[in-house]
């Protein structure tokens, strides 16, 4: 038989290899600890028909009171775990932070101009470069150098309120763009006709096409679907990762070059740009390609508009909580004049407002999952390498309720509790943290010195009922 040339040859050898890599990979399945527990998959789907898509918490909490805080399921091909404990998630992603830090790649990172984006960056030193860059601009005690610009941008969102009180998500949107148009920049955010804002609005929009769920798991499962030629019927995913791609190129650019130009004409204030390129030498590449990235990333999601919309609602939907900010604010600032950063200290109850519209409905609701650099082994279960994990470590009573007093000691004082849990873990938390923190709270506090939100009235005066809904994307809001 083995007389019968190259070709039995070659399938008895194929043959003997796979049996040993049967067998390889059999003693090693044998000879390592258990995956952790999780709800038994079906072939090919895995777990994906039993999650709730809208509201993947409830399908979390249904398989922890099943399976216990660390859970490990499947969605389609791609295997997760999901860490349902502060504890844990504090063990992994900070205590073994080394293992935990890095982010599974996707086919839809670098086809919707994504790619560059510091949260979807593998764990190595193009990463490192941006967390510097960022940590430069961002650490807590830089970002008191941004109130005076963030404390303009309040004061301009509560006359847009005043004149045109319905388009409350622009006036949050406005607030957020104009003030981060300023830090990264040093640029004024026009009405009209303004090239900056409109690069950074146009890939904004576009990069949401790639990564709503059901459109991103479509494309990881199909990826010929971003093969196919753009001119071909239903190559719809192609086309709209062309425009993206285009968008993410302008976006990097066009800001850019209007920091450079301006720098040149010696008519440039401070701002992450400006800074970092005085502290680079005009060859180093990777450091200005990393600046130009790092400045356009930083507009990326909006989350300070989203989670604005989620305190509108909370103060809608409880009239009371909002009234007692209110009386604190009038208490300690007066009628005369608005809240400014020096108040803080002595608003304590607006503080507790501020940390529950975290916690009610957090806008990035798992954070961005954290995935593993090697194997490891955790409380007596094998975590394979490469594996996505995502958090959701709830652990308040009654989560629905909107309650600030959550965050009171007995004796009146604040709690320890910052909710630092909503910006994430470890090496990759979020870097834009602290300043997001200053951003809610001058908002928060300007918007209730000087207006009420209430339910709208039908023509009889009888109030229209709110039944709030969340989007579930790469964020979560209104
Ligand atoms: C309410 C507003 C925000 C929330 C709730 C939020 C939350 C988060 C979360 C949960 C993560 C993932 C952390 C992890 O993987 O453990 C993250 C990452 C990140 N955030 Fe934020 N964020 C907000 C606003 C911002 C802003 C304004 C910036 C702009 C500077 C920013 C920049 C980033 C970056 C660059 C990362 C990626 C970090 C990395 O992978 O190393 N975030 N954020």
């Amino acid at each position: 038989m083995l007389n019968d040339g190259p070709g039995v040859y070659l399938a008895i050898s194929a043959l003997v290899v796979a049996v040993l890599s049967y067998c390889r990979k059999y003693r090693l399945d044998h000879s390592r600890p258990p995956l952790p527990p999780g709800p038994t998959p079906l072939p090919v789907l895995g777990n994906i028909l039993s999650l709730d898509s809208a509201r993947p918490w409830l399908t979390f909490n249904a398989w922890r009171s099943t399976h216990g805080d660390i859970i490990y399921a499947r969605l389609l091909s791609k295997p997760i775990l999901v860490v349902n404990s502060e504890e844990v998630a504090k063990d992994l992603f900070e205590r073994r932070s080394g293992i935990y830090s890095d982010r599974s790649q996707s086919i839809v990172y670098e086809a919707f101009a994504s790619d560059f984006n510091t949260g979807f960056m593998p764990y190595g030193n193009r990463w490192r470069l941006h967390r510097r860059i960022f940590h430069q601009a961002f650490h807590q005690t830089a970002v008191p150098a941004y109130h005076a610009a963030q404390l303009r941008s309040a004061h301009k969102m509560l006359f847009s309120f005043l004149q045109d009180p319905e388009n409350y998500p622009n006036h949050f949107q406005m607030f957020t763009m104009t003030f981060m148009l300023s830090i990264i920049y040093d640029c004024e955010a026009k009405v009209e006709d303004d090239h900056v804002a409109n690069a950074i609005t146009r890939y904004g929009e576009l990069i949401v096409d790639g990564f709503a769920p059901a459109a991103m798991m479509l494309m990881e499962t199909f990826p010929f679907l971003l093969q196919l030629p753009s001119w071909f019927p239903g190559a719809t995913f192609k086309r709209a990762s062309l425009k993206c791609i285009q968008a993410g190129h302008d976006v990097k650019e066009i800001p850019f070059q209007y920091v450079k130009e301006r720098m040149s004409a010696n008519d440039m204030g401070p701002c992450l740009v400006a800074d970092a390129l005085n502290r680079t030498s005009e060859e180093d590449d990777v450091n200005i390609t990393a600046i130009k990235e790092t400045a356009s990333v930083a507009f990326v999601g909006m989350q300070t508009t989203d989670t604005l919309l989620v305190f509108l609602l909370a103060m809608v939907l409880d009239p009371e909580v909002q009234a007692k900010a209110q009386a604190e604010i009038d208490r300690v600032v007066g009628k005369d004049r608005l809240p400014n950063f020096d108040d803080r200290p002595a608003l304590p109850y607006l503080e507790a407002v501020l940390r529950e519209t975290l916690r009610w409905h957090p806008v990035v609701p798992f954070g961005i999952p954290h995935a593993t650099t090697t194997s490891d082994i955790y409380n007596g279960y094998f975590i394979p390498k490469g594996l996505a994990m995502t958090h959701d470590a709830t652990k308040y009573p009654s989560p629905d309720e909107f309650k600030p007093e959550r965050f009171f000691e007995d004796d009146g004082s604040l709690n320890s509790d910052t909710m630092r849990i909503s910006f994430g873990w470890g090496r990759r938390i979020c870097v834009g943290r602290h300043l997001v923190d200053a951003s809610l709270w001058i908002a928060m506090a300007n918007f209730l010195a000087f207006f009420s939100a209430h339910k709208a009235l039908d023509e009889h005066g009888m109030e229209i009922p709110v039944v709030p809904k969340f989007t579930n994307g790469f964020t979560v809001f209104e």
